[in-house]
């Protein structure tokens, strides 16, 4: 493996640490000028600022001239839905004469619709799929992504979808951190019975997860008229039982007690919080949850935006994420979240770069190795072609990254 120097880098601007950034902590990130960094096997070695450099190099050593651009980590995606069948853009004529997200689900369609297109799929054609994306996303600067289960719903069906998780890790230079979401939507073959379904999930398909070793988080779609809090709350159980850290889907429609249920289970985190209210927002906080915020399916839904600035005043770590899913945000660019961030959360610049860095790595459970510029991490930075983080929020629309290391290698 070859070494790297990165040197004349404008700014490097980076988040601290290995744990979460909460409260006024969020705004933290490290600015230093005229920086290099030194990659030695695919981990940062050595950090240098205001003009200074290495004494010596060794010989193998690549020497990238980074034009004093800005240099932050590799991004992390830590909430996507990126191995599916088809699409669903056949929902536009039905949401403009106005049907919901959740009308088209209790119809059959919406999740359901990708799960038939899913289960029609071989292993080999999903990961061709998926493989696609992976590129896409790394060539925008996603480093790690999170892909969870969900369209299968069935034992061998799920199982194939996580099996596309693990290819995806051991076959691309992405990062992929998989996670279970069984209990994502009632299949036909359990139509009107979700605690029928919610125990064969439990008794049958996670200790065949568990036992193929295929994720790390157990995620459950807690919402009116999918999951509600107790069916949630036996399935989260079950797979804390059984090692899964617990992730959860909660108040993105209706606030029916999803992040409450969060703090209580002491999640590593809950995802949308569109709805959340005040008591949901307290529970997190008392439980450390992070908070998994996808602005971009607020877009995409035409759905109010989650109170993020709520959360960071109560100490709640506020990560972003893409959500990238056929139904509810066809978009996997988590830049134009990052735009989102800004300009629908308010959130602060620095803010949002730990949001989508060290707070995101944290909500998969990866702060040790990933989310900061710090000696000992996994060399993944992102050089952008733009002279601060402000200008990343600012422009939407356009691709800004130069070039993207990943593990020491230039990969974009
Ligand atoms: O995070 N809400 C549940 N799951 C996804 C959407 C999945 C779909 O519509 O296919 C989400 O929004
Ligand atoms: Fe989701």
């Amino acid at each position: 493996m070859k070494n790297i120097l990165i040197k004349n880098i404008g700014v490097l601007q980076t988040p601290i640490g290995k744990s979460s950034l909460k409260g006024s902590g969020q705004a933290q990130n490290a600015k230093l000028n005229n920086a290099a960094v030194l990659i030695e096997n695919g981990k940062i070695a050595a950090i240098y600022r205001d003009g200074e450099l290495p004494e010596k190099l060794s010989s193998d050593c690549k020497v990238i001239d980074a034009q004093n651009c800005l240099v932050t980590p590799g991004l992390v995606d830590c909430h996507t839905h990126l191995v599916f069948g088809g699409w669903r853009h056949n929902e536009i004529p039905l949401k403009l004469r106005g049907a919901t997200y959740l009308d088209i689900l209790k119809a059959g369609g919406g999740i359901l619709d990708t799960v038939r297109h899913t289960r029609e799929m071989s292993e080999d054609e999903l990961f061709e799929k998926s493989k696609g994306f992976i590129k896409e996303m790394l060539l925008n600067g996603v480093t790690t992504v999170e892909s969870k289960s969900g369209y299968g719903l069935n034992l061998n069906d799920e199982l194939k979808q996580l099996r596309v998780n693990k290819r995806l890790n051991e076959e691309t230079p992405m990062d992929v951190v998989s996670t279970f979401l069984g209990a994502h939507a009632i299949p036909p073959e359990y139509k009107g019975k979700p605690d029928e379904y919610i125990n064969y999930l439990c008794d049958v398909v996670l200790p065949e997860v568990k036992k193929q070793n295929l994720a790390e988080f157990c995620d459950v779609f807690c919402e009116d008229s999918v999951f509600d809090v107790e069916q949630s709350r036996k399935m989260l159980l079950s797979a804390q039982k059984l090692g899964f850290k617990s992730k959860i889907h909660a108040d993105e429609i209706e606030a029916i007690g999803g992040a409450v249920l969060a703090g209580e289970l002491k999640a590593i985190s809950a995802e949308h919080l569109i709805a959340t209210d005040g008591q949901g927002i307290d529970s997190m906080a008392k439980g450390g949850v992070t908070a998994a915020l996808l602005p971009a399916t607020s877009f995409y839904l035409n759905k109010t935006y989650a109170p993020a600035r709520q959360m960071i005043e109560k100490g709640i770590p506020v990560a972003i994420a893409s959500d990238f899913n056929p139904g509810s945000c066809p978009s996997l660019n988590l830049q134009f979240a990052i735009n989102l961030g800004y300009l629908k959360y308010r959130m602060l610049p620095e803010e949002i770069l730990s949001a989508v860095t060290l707070n995101a790595a944290c909500a998969i459970n990866r702060g040790d190795s990933i989310g900061s510029i710090e000696v000992g991490k996994q060399a993944d930075l992102v050089l952008w072609d733009a002279p601060n983080f402000e200008m990343i929020c600012y422009r939407f629309g356009s691709n800004q990254v130069k070039t993207v290391i990943k593990k020491g290698e230039i990969i974009a």
